[in-house]
């Protein structure tokens, strides 16, 4: 036998942990959650299951929960009592965003992410105010440059409810240029800046536009977010986003788009956050019902793999379930 070199020396209980490379921690975990202004009870999310949208009345208790896993930072997703054309709702003081950061600022030491887009808010589900005429011409689109100005007005009014952190996804250029400056103009220079850098036009959205009604009711995002198809064009966005003063850069989904995780994390020295979206989620969910897959490992595993593949945060509907598991030391 000449076998000399034998990978599976490292691979015997004693070694293993010794050697393993990439290891995951309640605190690289973001637990996404939904506030919603229509109900005065907890409202199951069918296609997401163990999630529910939550009235503000419970919105510390739900914090708490999730607290209790070891998960210490939230994103915060809402659902307004009412949409119109512009989303006025997203800049409300007494919106129920705002409403949501001001209890749990005041009553918990979460970390709490404010998810900043209009498409929960309009009435037509889009990331910010439509061109004139879009709703017949599919060439047209939502206005960018329109749409950074109720982008300045939504990070303030979060921003002064209290998010610690706040968290861009409409795919708007400029966006995270024209956050930074209003914050800092109004001496929030300590709030960062988390871009949804890298998100694309995917089709794994699905569940949760059903849990934020958050749909378009006409055509689709093609015309803002990316095209599956493109990889050099997630650097380029990376690095405007950076330049412009981002502090971490989100690439979205995660699982699918592994390969774009590992090419941002080697264009910047930011942190790179994942986000494990609600299609990734479901489809385990729906498979480990059928009892084809084991729930518990096949969410661990994604999640080391995203790690694995250079994410420093994840965000992540399995956050409750994987770091209690992971707080209980299995
Ligand atoms: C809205 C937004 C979306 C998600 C986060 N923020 C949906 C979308 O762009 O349609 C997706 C989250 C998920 O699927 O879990 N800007
Ligand atoms: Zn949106």
């Amino acid at each position: 036998m000449d076998i000399t070199k034998r990978p599976r020396r490292l691979r015997s209980d004693g070694v293993r942990p010794l050697v393993s490379e990439t290891s995951l921690s309640p605190s690289d975990l973001i637990a996404p959650i939904f506030v919603d202004a229509t109900t005065d009870e907890r409202v199951p999310i069918e296609s997401m299951p163990g999630h529910e949208r939550v009235p503000v009345s419970e919105i510390v208790s739900r914090v708490q929960e999730v607290g209790e896993t070891g998960v210490e930072a939230v994103m915060l997703f809402g659902i307004p009592e009412k949409k119109d054309e512009r989303g006025t709702r997203a800049w409300a003081e007494d919106g129920v965003v705002q409403r949501a950061l001001r209890k749990i600022s005041e009553e918990t030491d979460a970390y709490v992410i404010a998810d900043l887009c209009f498409c929960e808010f309009t009435s037509h589900g889009h990331c910010g105010i439509v061109e004139e005429g879009a709703e017949e011409d599919p060439h047209m689109t939502v206005d960018n440059d329109a749409t950074l100005e109720l982008i300045e007005r939504t990070a303030l009014s979060q921003a002064e409810a209290g998010a610690d952190m706040i968290a861009p996804s409409g795919m708007m250029d400029g966006m995270v240029a024209t956050i930074r400056d209003a914050l800092d103009r109004e001496d929030f220079t300590e709030v960062p800046i988390m871009s949804y850098a890298v998100k694309y036009e995917s089709a794994f959205y699905g569940p949760f536009r059903d849990a934020a009604d958050g749909a378009p009711s006409f055509g689709d995002r093609r015309h803002y977010q990316m095209d599956p198809a493109n990889r050099r064009e997630a650097i380029r966005e990376a690095r405007l986003d950076a330049e412009q003063g981002a502090d971490a850069l989100m690439v979205k989904p995660a699982l699918p788009y592994l390969d774009i995780v590992r090419d941002v994390r080697e264009t910047t020295d930011l942190p790179v956050a994942a986000y494990n979206v609600s299609g990734e989620y479901a489809m385990l969910h729906a498979a480990a019902e059928k009892g084809w897959l084991d729930l518990e490992a096949v969410a661990r595993e994604s999640l080391l793999s995203i790690k694995r593949a250079g994410a420093d945060l994840i965000l992540t509907y399995f956050a409750e379930s994987v770091a209690s598991e992971l707080s209980a030391g299995n």
